[in-house]
């Protein structure tokens, strides 16, 4: 397992650790931008019938219609499975709020709601989401939230938390440890080269999963 990014910012600034943890951090972000190109995930459309795109407040969002409704198809093709859902970054709940409407399942939203503007984005979260019993907040970061883990296995889990190279590829081990075989882990802004770390994190972890998916800036990943 990765070392968990958030841990480490629990150091001095000045630690000989963080300083090279984040010197090793930007180095990772900066050759995934050069070498962005090498790391393209091979195109997947789903073939057959794919579920209408939610109704949501897409400007409360980045996730597109067409990504929702590849979210809502993993989301249904997991469902006869037992275990829970879970959501990594649900910022202002409008994607949280869709899964959750379509799942009797148990939607676990993690987000420390950290940094400026929190307050206002963990409001708007839990005015969106109150409708939804069916919606438990941890509101810690995943690294911490899986510590502390009581809610059996995933059966889906959507990552769209911090984009860089160390938080994705950390993230991406941690789903894969919480979710079990036949579970599906999706992964947003695969494809934005504002993003280059998230891209080659996925990319150099594929062999882990099998490709059910992958369109612009969304990937679904089957757990063996
Ligand atoms: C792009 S937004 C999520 C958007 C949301 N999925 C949507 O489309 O409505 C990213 C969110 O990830 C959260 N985040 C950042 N690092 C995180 C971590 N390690 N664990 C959980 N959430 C994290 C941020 O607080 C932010 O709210």
């Amino acid at each position: 397992m990765q070392i968990d990014p958030y841990y480490i910012k629990r150091l001095a600034r000045g630690h000989p650790k963080r300083l090279a943890y984040t010197l090793w951090a930007r180095a990772a972000d900066l050759y995934s931008w050069l070498f962005f190109d090498e790391y393209q995930i091979p195109w997947k459309d789903l073939e057959g019938t794919l579920p209408r795109a939610p109704e949501a407040d897409w400007l409360d969002t980045q996730v597109q219609p067409i990504q929702a409704a590849y979210l809502i198809w993993a989301l249904q093709a997991t469902d006869a499975m037992d275990g829970c859902v879970v959501e990594v970054g649900s910022w202002r709940g409008v994607t949280t709020c869709y899964l959750a409407r379509s799942t009797n399942a148990r939607v676990i939203a993690i987000d420390p709601f950290i940094g400026d503007a929190n307050e206002t984005n963990l409001r708007m979260f839990q005015s969106r989401t109150e409708g939804n019993p069916n919606v438990h907040l941890i509101r810690q970061p995943f690294g911490a939230a899986v510590r502390g883990w009581k809610h059996g296995a995933a059966k889906f889990v959507f990552v769209d938390a911090a984009h860089d190279y160390a938080n994705v590829a950390h993230d991406l081990g941690l789903a894969h440890y919480i979710t079990s075989a036949g579970g599906i882990i999706a992964l947003h802004d695969t494809d934005d080269a504002a993003f280059p770390g998230c891209r080659r994190a996925v990319y150099e972890r594929l062999d882990r999963f099998g490709l059910v998916a992958h369109i612009a800036n969304l990937i679904l990943l089957r757990v063996r």
